[in-house]
């Protein structure tokens, strides 16, 4: 838990995420916070209270990335699991059997496999509705709901939905919002300042921002959460180790400057590819004309690197994907080289094909997660692609 008193000594996201958390409890502070290699602690006699004693409940290396993490979300508290996943693993232990969940229906297609294939054989039920309209997921609710999750901007959709309508259904309801904010990061977006309760991070994507680690966060807005996840963190065995958890602080240093890059990439690139005879329609949520623009700016200071198009021909597909010099095609995002993805049979290849085809999840849907390079090279290749 982050003392509030003691916070990093900035109040501007982009210097917190440099200097990070500092515990003004230690008596010495190192710019770069050591990797803790170590599974054990020496206890120093029976009846002592320590704060480290075994790494999978508690490591000193994952507790910086876990303060520092809160800090810049503006929570209370953060945990640092081994995945994007292992945190929604823990995000839906804390529900009693027989929870249900209203879930945005435009989601990750590893959550949306984790809710129908995984916990609804343990007792939950999930409904996934539009979250871009707050009165559809108001009326989806049941007297059992305890939560609503919503990805805003969606994966692969970019889809807006808007994150102060939601808490005041939420609060109406005494539900739990949660927000996975892993396209935004908490640079752009900070859900819990527009009253969501959790926010979850895949931190594998731009976080860590290197396509190098695999990580996940969970962060909380209070206590009595703080308390939930704190054990279901020491429970289930999936948190984060020293290392992972370094290079996703080492990242995290360099979060503002990267967002800023990706995004002016991303609008570079979305705005080529508008005007491109082989592009039906780009989704960005940076275009004036996209329908979340206004929500997002009043929820955002940004609109990120992610954007998705559909190609008026299918057949062009195939080229599209493996036909760049530069730009690769990859599963995953929010790392510094741009990456194109398939959604149908890649990230979303879990999801049932009726729904996919209802939400535009189709064979003519590819997604960009927009890099930092050169952004004269990236509509180079991306010409070439179209070619
Ligand atoms: C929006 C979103 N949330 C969660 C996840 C899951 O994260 P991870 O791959 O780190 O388990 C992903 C993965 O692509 C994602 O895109």
């Amino acid at each position: 838990m982050i003392d509030p008193s003691s916070p990093c000594c900035a109040r501007r996201a982009d210097t917190k995420a440099v200097q990070g958390y500092v515990d003004r409890s230690q008596s010495f502070r190192p710019v770069s916070y050591p990797i803790y290699q170590t599974t054990t602690y020496v206890n120093p006699g029976l009846g002592s209270e320590i704060d480290y004693s075994y790494s999978r409940c508690s490591n000193p290396t994952r507790t910086q990335l876990e303060n520092t993490a809160a800090l810049l979300e503006g929570g209370m508290a953060a945990y640092a699991f081994s995945s994007g996943l292992a945190a929604e693993d823990a995000l839906f232990s804390i529900l009693e059997q027989g929870s249900h969940v209203v879930m945005g229906n435009d989601v990750y297609g590893g959550t949306y496999r984790q809710t129908m294939e995984y916990w609804r054989r343990f007792g939950l039920e999930f409904t996934f509705a539009d979250a871009t309209d707050p009165g559809r997921i108001e009326r989806a609710c049941r007297p059992n709901t305890r939560m609503i999750y919503v990805e805003t901007p969606t994966n692969p959709m970019m889809k807006v939905a808007d994150i102060a309508a939601l808490s005041a259904v939420a609060r109406a309801k005494g539900l739990l919002l949660t927000v996975d904010n892993t396209f935004l990061t908490p640079y752009f977006q900070r859900p819990i300042d527009f009253g969501a309760d959790i926010v979850i991070h895949s931190a594998t994507k731009y976080l860590a921002g290197h396509n190098d680690t695999i990580a996940g966060l969970a962060v909380v807005k209070d206590e009595a959460l703080a308390a939930r996840f704190d054990f279901m963190a020491r429970t289930l065995g999936s948190a984060l180790s020293p290392m992972d958890s370094w290079l996703t602080l080492r990242g995290i240093k360099t979060l503002a400057l990267r967002m800023e890059r990706h995004q002016s990439n991303a609008l570079a690139a979305a705005e080529f590819l508008r005007g491109h005879k082989k592009v039906a329609e780009v989704l960005y949520a940076g275009l004036p004309d996209h329908p979340g623009y206004e929500i997002s700016r009043r929820q955002s200071t940004g609109f990120g690197g992610m954007l998705s198009l559909t190609l008026k021909d299918a057949s062009d597909v195939g080229k599209m994907l493996s036909g760049g010099r530069m730009i690769m095609f990859a599963e995953s995002l929010g790392g510094v080289e741009t990456l194109i993805t398939y959604p149908k049979t890649q990230t979303h290849a879990s999801i049932p094909p009726e729904l996919c085809e209802e939400l535009g999840i189709t064979e003519k849907l590819v997604r960009l997660s927009v890099g930092i390079e050169n952004p004269a090279d990236i509509i180079e290749d991306l010409d070439r692609m179209l070619g």
